[in-house]
């Protein structure tokens, strides 16, 4: 497990704080760090809030959150790694995470789930056994107007239905399980 992390993550904060510029998740998570004043304290909540934004905290997140509250880097690591209730990044090749949250729902987000379940053949919170895709869920990713909508490698993608998340699939795995 990663406890800190190098000077070459470190470097990335520019990226990713552009990055996050354009990720409506990014503002939503910081809003909630602001309802919090910043304070160091307030972590665990805001890593609850980010898995909750992202379906799972990879290093960019961590790195942002840490930037934000003004924390070590090595401290939001330590702490998102020792509570078994936070996934960091999964093992998959591939992400893909389904909104669950209300809107996405009711416009059949759990239709969306079911078919790539019955087509990688694992549940949400898995990894298929060749590691190709890891399948998670998270709530309100701030995209209600688009919905139903799923993050295919960090990209927020648009009214989503089962065909066409399956055909993301396809893309990736290059043939028809
Ligand atoms: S409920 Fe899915 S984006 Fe808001």
């Amino acid at each position: 497990m990663i406890a800190t992390l190098s000077s070459k993550k470190q470097n990335r904060l520019p990226r990713i704080l552009e990055h996050a510029s354009g990720d409506k998740r990014f503002k939503i998570l910081e809003a909630h760090m602001k309802k919090h004043q910043y304070n160091q304290d307030a972590l665990i909540e805001v890593l609850h809030k980010a898995q909750e934004l992202f379906g799972f905290l990879e290093d960019d997140l961590l790195l942002f959150i840490a930037c934000k509250l003004k924390l070590p880097a090595s401290r939001v690591y330590g702490v998102a790694t020792f509570y078994h209730f936070f996934t960091l990044k999964p093992k998959g090749q591939h992400t893909c995470v389904v909104c669950m949250g209300t809107a996405c729902y009711v416009k059949g987000a759990d239709r969306v789930l079911a078919a790539l379940e019955e087509k990688t053949g694992i549940k949400a919170g898995e990894t298929t056994a060749d590691n190709q895709v890891s399948l998670l869920t998270a709530r309100c990713i701030g995209a209600c107007g688009i919905a139903p909508a799923v993050v295919y490698d960090g990209v927020v993608t648009p009214r989503q239905t089962a065909e066409k998340a399956v055909e993301q699939l396809k893309g990736w795995t290059g043939h028809d399980h």
